[in-house]
């Protein structure tokens, strides 16, 4: 059985009282969520130690939204694995595409930054997406093959177990056009036929794939109701707790 996730991927949002607050009210309703459910939360850097404290004692997994692929050094302004693993974090967000189009992270560098993450162990949540041109061209099958191939497709079988996808298209993020679940569904079976055709049914059987863009609780059930969507990644909708809570019920439904 594949993992259900839902994750927030809060962005350069909250500082660290606004955290707390939206924390706060996480944790209480955390009780009306399945066990099935895995949730995870994703602040900027300053706050996840905090994060990381405050959500100790529950099933709430706290994940950085980025790291550099080097060890150490003298790379001014950057996070390295072993400095997240040192507070706790297991998991971090790669390839979102606002890492990709504004900070100019193309898949030859994301594929050190996995590299960099399972050589420390790390879970990595791994974004791909096409933007609205290559939608509107009908190439958005090419685009996230390509990232596939590029940044993910050299690893050896056995990494795949620290891998989750997130299908993003750009379009969808942040803009309130959602893609259907058909679109979605289309997607992520693609997804998983290239990982089978790569390597084997078992492995792409095994990956949660996760979909984001613009999810909230009105359209989160009939998006997790298709059979190749195991979650979601949301940012608006995570900035709330009670729409992020309502986001993983929607499973339950
Ligand atoms: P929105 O849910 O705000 O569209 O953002 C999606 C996203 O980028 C999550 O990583």
């Amino acid at each position: 059985m594949r993992k259900k996730i839902v994750a927030g991927n809060w962005k350069m949002n909250c500082d660290l009282g606004e955290m707390q607050e939206l924390l706060t009210g996480i944790k209480n309703q955390l009780k009306n969520i399945p066990d099935t459910v895995s949730l995870m939360v994703a602040p900027a850097y300053t706050n996840l130690y905090a994060a990381f404290e405050t959500l100790k004692e529950t099933p709430v997994e706290v994940v950085a939204q980025n790291m550099h692929q080097e060890k150490n050094g003298a790379f001014t302004g950057e996070i390295s694995a072993a400095m997240l693993k040192g507070i706790g974090v297991q998991t971090v967000i790669l390839g979102h595409s606002e890492r990709r189009s504004i900070f100019n992270e193309n898949n030859q560098l994301l594929k050190e930054k996995v590299q960099t993450a399972l050589d420390n162990n790390m879970q990595v949540i791994f974004c791909i997406g096409e933007e609205l041109e290559s939608r509107e061209e009908n190439k958005q099958f090419n685009v996230v093959k390509q990232q596939l191939e590029e940044a993910l497709f050299t690893l050896p079988e056995k990494a795949w177990q620290n891998i989750i996808l997130a299908y993003e298209p750009v379009w969808a993020i942040g803009t309130g056009k959602t893609a259907s679940p058909e679109q979605a569904q289309e997607m992520h079976a693609f997804i998983r036929e290239q990982i089978a055709e790569k390597y084997n049914s078992e492995i792409a059987d095994a990956v949660s794939i996760l979909y984001g863009g613009s999810v909230k609780p009105a359209n989160a059930k009939e998006i997790f109701s298709q059979t190749d969507v195991d979650g979601g990644l949301v940012g608006g909708a995570a900035l709330k707790a009670d729409s992020f809570v309502e986001i993983a019920l929607a499973f339950q439904n």
